[in-house]
């Protein structure tokens, strides 16, 4: 639980993050860290090592083996925490706040940043923490054709990777496109500014067909850039009063994409089933995607 995290991270000292550190870098080579290794790279003696990691252990920050030989391993708990030390060490992050979202890939939470140069209110921000090498499966193995023999941390590689990703397209689509203002990227984490109103799902809208073409607008200058979302639907869209915001941005592809045309087909379809549903739109798809691409060409 992410909350656990928290409550852990708040009690680690110096020496328990240059331990974890120690298990990350050592993953690179081993699937479990010998504890020689460790030593070597935490510069810690033995018997303060085992002294620490007794406690780490106890936390749930590492996992620990005899068999074949003495080795650490650390999981998503110890990862998330690193990251923390990282935006809290950054100035990104001051506090940290509620669990506001358990997705399929991620755990998001509420944080608060500072005000920079220390000017005006604190700011309330966004932490989403990917997820990717638990439960997605079939996204990990087509992360591990990548990387070979690495298979045994193509958790941290998969997680990392989504991040890195999603990080990239929200820099390069702000502020032409409505998505949240990325802040900071480290590990497998984002933090993000908060997008306003609420999700499109948990919304009845007054003038639905307005929000209905702002999506397709939207869509259209995403395409215009070169880019599909490619998990577009009433659960990643942020509606508020005059404006729309998507989020969930890891599996966005490039327009050159083999499956482009279908992934951008997906998208617009799950939107336009939304507004049928809810608020009986009826608009063709075809002839929306056809708008959608027109844009790109005019
Ligand atoms: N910038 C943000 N502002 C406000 N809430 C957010 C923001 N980013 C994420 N959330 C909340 O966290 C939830 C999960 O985020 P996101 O959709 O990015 O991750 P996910 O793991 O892909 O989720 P899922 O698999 O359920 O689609 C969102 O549905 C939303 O409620
Ligand atoms: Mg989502």
């Amino acid at each position: 639980m992410i909350t656990d995290v928290i409550k852990i991270f708040r009690e680690l000292d110096s020496k328990d993050l240059r331990i974890l550190q120690g298990i990350e870098v050592g993953m690179k080579h081993y699937e479990w860290v010998p504890v020689e290794e460790l030593m070597k790279i935490t510069r810690l003696p033995y018997s303060s090592l085992v002294y620490k990691m007794k406690a780490l252990i106890r936390n749930n920050m590492v996992i620990g083996t005899n068999q074949p030989y003495e080795g650490y391993q650390i999981y998503f708990d110890a990862y998330d925490a690193l990251a923390l030390n990282t935006f809290v060490k950054r100035g990104t992050i001051s506090a940290i706040g509620d669990e506001i979202g358990v997705g399929k890939e991620s755990v998001v939470l509420e944080a608060v940043k500072e005000p920079e140069l220390g000017f005006g209110e604190p700011q309330g921000v966004i932490i989403k923490f990917h997820r990717e090498g638990r439960t997605s499966f079939k996204r990990v193995k087509r992360v591990r054709c990548h990387l070979e023999d690495k298979e045994h941390f193509s958790w941290i590689y998969a997680a990392r990777l989504a991040a890195k990703r999603e990080a990239e397209i929200m820099r390069k689509l702000y502020p032409d496109i409505s998505v949240p203002r990325l802040i900071d990227n480290n590990r497998h984490a984002l933090v993000m500014e908060v997008a306003e109103g609420s999700l499109l799902c948990k919304t009845r809208l007054e003038e639905p067909q307005w929000f209905l073409d702002e999506i397709i607008r939207q869509v259209g200058i995403v395409y215009e850039k070169g880019y599909i979302h490619s998990d577009l639907s009433e659960y990643n869209i942020f509606v508020i009063e005059g404006g729309v915001q998507f989020i969930d941005w890891p599996q966005c592809v490039e327009i050159s994409h083999l499956h482009a045309d279908e992934l951008l087909e997906r998208d617009v379809s799950n939107v336009l089933k939304h507004f049928k549903r809810k608020y009986n739109i009826k608009m063709d798809l075809s002839e929306v995607i056809s708008h959608i691409k027109d844009g790109q060409e005019s």
